[in-house]
């Protein structure tokens, strides 16, 4: 038996693939590469020692994703299968909402037909939308999103709660995830953003490296105690081992189930720019610039649930992602790509 990784060649994915195949599971991995290498699959089997199916197939393909579980034995679906990036997602929202959606109800239509009862599906903290207070509780209710991004994980939710409704077999983990970070400690893996990273830490590791002249920072203005936005950072292998646990929760416990997979702690831009110069050893350049609209002055989880329900909790610090996401960037300075 094995889990299939839906855009798995990614950087969640691969961690996670990784995790999988040292949890003793073997690994399907199905992406169109839209957002990600093979060589990166090749480094998850340098580094485990074991092999990976490898599908490069659109996972909107009810036809080839029938052609993959009809050739592997799957026992569950991992679902990271969707586009990323805000901004391009107000650029073109046909491409994100016929994508993203697409992905996830060929998946689930295609499980139905084989018999396969569980997915853990990538969600967000953004369905929490703006006027949720934190810490965020899974009972919460989900928000207003700011981005065709954050709506398709919005609908994809709905998606799964619903196709869990009509069907009693059906398990559906929604696990949300918060600002992952870092990357394996071998630093052959690693976050990979095409173009400018959007997000501060690739941007980070990218300054360090000297690939990017300085860091801008989106304001120091807001309602925090040093004037920066505070987010709940966590290692991607730590939240590559919070699916891990999630999938036997998932074959014992049928319907649909939100879990926050965060550290419940919350960290400042200023607090994670100079715990990055002080772990590595580096000078991180930056100037103040304007807010970056849509950003929230604060976004971090209650993570109790996932230690109730998952026996999970992230156990890697702030240091462990700075030091670990340095590594890969210095081994890597033009990602998959150099
Ligand atoms: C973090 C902080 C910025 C860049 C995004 C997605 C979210 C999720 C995680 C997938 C904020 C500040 C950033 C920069 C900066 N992705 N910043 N300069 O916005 O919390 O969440 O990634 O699920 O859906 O929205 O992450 O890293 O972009 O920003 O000052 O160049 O860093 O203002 O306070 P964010 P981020």
């Amino acid at each position: 038996m094995a889990v299939l990784l839906a855009g798995g060649a990614g950087f969640i994915g691969t961690h996670t693939a990784v995790e999988f195949l040292n949890a003793g599971y073997d690994v399907v991995i199905a992406d169109n590469l839209y957002n990600s290498k093979s060589a990166a699959v090749r480094r998850v089997e340098e580094i485990t020692g074991r092999s990976v199916a490898f599908y490069e197939i659109d996972v909107c393909d009810k036809d080839a994703l029938r052609k993959l579980f009809s050739e592997q034995s799957i026992e569950a679906v991992v679902h990271f299968a969707g586009m990323k990036a805000v901004g391009e997602s107000v650029a073109k929202p046909l491409q994100y909402y016929s994508n993203n959606l697409g992905t996830t109800i060929a998946l689930l239509t295609v499980m139905k037909e084989f018999g396969c009862r569980c997915i853990v599906f990538s969600s967000s903290a953004t369905v929490y939308g703006k006027s949720n207070p934190v810490p965020l509780f899974e009972t919460m209710p989900r928000g207003e999103c700011t981005n065709p991004y954050g709506w398709t994980k919005w609908m994809n939710e709905q998606i799964i709660m619903d196709a869990c409704t009509a069907d009693p077999e059906l398990s559906g983990v929604l696990l949300r995830y918060f600002n992952p970070i870092g990357a394996h400690e071998s630093g052959r893996i690693g976050e990979d953003p095409q173009g400018i990273p959007n997000n501060i830490f690739p941007f980070i590791t990218q300054v360090a490296v000297g690939r990017r002249p300085q860091l801008t920072i989106f304001g120091d203005d807001y309602d925090t105690p040093d004037g920066t936005g505070i987010r709940d950072y966590i290692h991607v292998v730590d939240l590559a081992k919070g699916h891990v646990a999630a999938v036997p929760y998932a074959k014992k416990h049928p319907g649909a189930k939100v879990i926050n997979i965060g550290t419940g702690k919350g960290t400042s831009v200023f607090e994670m720019v100079n715990t990055f110069e002080r772990v590595n050893g580096v000078k991180i350049p930056y100037v103040i610039g304007e807010r970056r609209p849509g950003d929230l002055p604060e976004s971090y989880a209650n993570a109790d649930e996932a230690e109730k329900l998952l026996g999970w909790h992230a156990e890697k610090t702030l240091e462990d992602m700075c030091r670990d996401g340095y590594r890969w960037q210095t081994l890597n300075p033009m990602g998959y790509g150099g």
